[in-house]
């Protein structure tokens, strides 16, 4: 016969005698504790879901900001520094002008004045513009805040605090050869 009656009303629990001890609440009969081993299997779960979002949010950080990184930051240049270097023919310099190279970490700028080369440093020592050989002003001139220069580098005027750096050029053959002051 089909039993209709609830059989965790405390009637039909007492109804069933002292032998048969209902389960109790958080007890699973022959095994580990049910809300316990629940809980247990959560965490876990939890665990290696955070792990999961961990991981991926990691990859997709260093993926984004490893490009961010390298544009801020370039890597190092490796310049050889060197005593003296060709940089260019004298054909490339007319009698009056100057002509601006680089030779090892600097720009250097070379004058011609009927074929004797003078060479300084081309960096404005105020901000760092560049500056202009105007021969027929015999200065170079600085176009940012108007700083002026003697051919050989003296501060002529201007808000620059120091000379022009000076370097070496001769000729040899149709080259330009740079050298350390
Ligand atoms: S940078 Fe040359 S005058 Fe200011």
């Amino acid at each position: 016969m089909a039993q209709t009656g609830n059989f965790k009303s405390p009637a039909r629990m007492s109804s069933l005698g002292q032998g048969a001890a209902p389960a109790s609440a958080g007890a699973v009969t022959g095994g580990k504790p049910r809300e316990g081993g629940l809980k247990g299997v959560d965490f876990e779960r939890r665990g290696f879901l955070h792990k999961i979002v961990g991981g991926v949010g990691a990859v997709v950080a260093a993926t984004t900001l490893y490009p961010v990184v390298k544009y801020i930051i370039p890597p190092a240049r490796k310049i050889k520094i060197v005593n003296e270097l060709v940089v260019g023919k004298i054909s490339e310099i007319a009698d009056g002008k100057g002509k601006i190279y680089q030779f090892n970490e600097d720009k250097v700028i070379v004058v011609n004045k009927g074929g004797t080369l003078t060479a300084v440093s081309a960096v404005c020592t105020h901000l760092g513009c560049l500056v202009n050989w105007i021969d027929a002003d015999n200065q170079y001139f600085c176009p940012c805040h108007g700083a002026k220069y003697k051919l050989t580098g003296e501060i002529i005027s201007g808000p620059q605090p120091l000379p022009l750096k000076p370097f070496k050029a001769r000729i040899e053959g149709d080259n330009i050869i740079i050298s350390k002051a």
